[in-house]
């Protein structure tokens, strides 16, 4: 059975829930949460698949716990791994970075030689700018919670049905 580790702050208090969230519409095999402010190099290489969720702060940053792991993560070698990546942000208020930690966390795991999974449609979401985009698609899961929560249950069903797919 694979090993899935789902790595986030704990400290960011949306963050944390989804993350909640996406390891309870997964099932089985339980996903291991690992909060990333007590998490070290070795633990990335544990998992055979991983999940990385930040929200986005300070116009386009993100939130310090990751900032300190990010040059950590671009000395690893996590080829062979596949990574999904979420991400939360307000579009409405921030529409020129919005969910840039997506794709600041893609571009880092990227850097590992990790493979991107779980990239999903900006159907649905307004902004001007986002580091998120891969073409005309988001790198990740991008959650709203100011603004659109009543979609967030189903974007992350959906989201983690795609996943349930591409790692049995
Ligand atoms: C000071 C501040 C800066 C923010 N900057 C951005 C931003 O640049 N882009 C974005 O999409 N959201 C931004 N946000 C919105 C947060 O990402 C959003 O509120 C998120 O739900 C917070 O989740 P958390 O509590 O897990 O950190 C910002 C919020 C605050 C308070």
């Amino acid at each position: 059975m694979k090993r899935i580790g789902l790595f986030y702050g704990k400290s960011t208090i949306k963050t944390a829930t989804v993350a909640e969230k996406i390891q309870k519409a997964f099932g089985e095999p339980k996903i291991e949460l690992l909060s990333i402010e007590k998490a070290w190099q070795k633990d990335f290489g544990a998992y055979d698949c991983l999940i990385a969720g930040a929200s986005t702060w300070f116009d386009g940053e993100l939130p310090s716990y990751w900032d300190e792991i990010i040059p950590v993560l671009n000395t690893l070698n996590l080829k062979g791994k596949e990574v999904a990546i979420f991400g939360l942000g307000d579009q409405v208020n921030y529409p020129d970075n919005f969910v840039d930690g997506i794709g600041i966390l893609a571009e880092a795991f990227e850097a590992a030689e990790a493979k991107l999974v779980g990239l999903t449609s900006t159907d649905g979401y307004r902004f001007n700018q986002s580091k998120a985009l891969r073409g005309d698609q988001f790198a990740g899961l991008a959650i709203d919670i100011e603004n659109q929560d009543e979609q967030t249950d189903k974007r992350i069903r959906d989201w983690v049905g795609k996943l349930k797919k591409e790692w049995r």
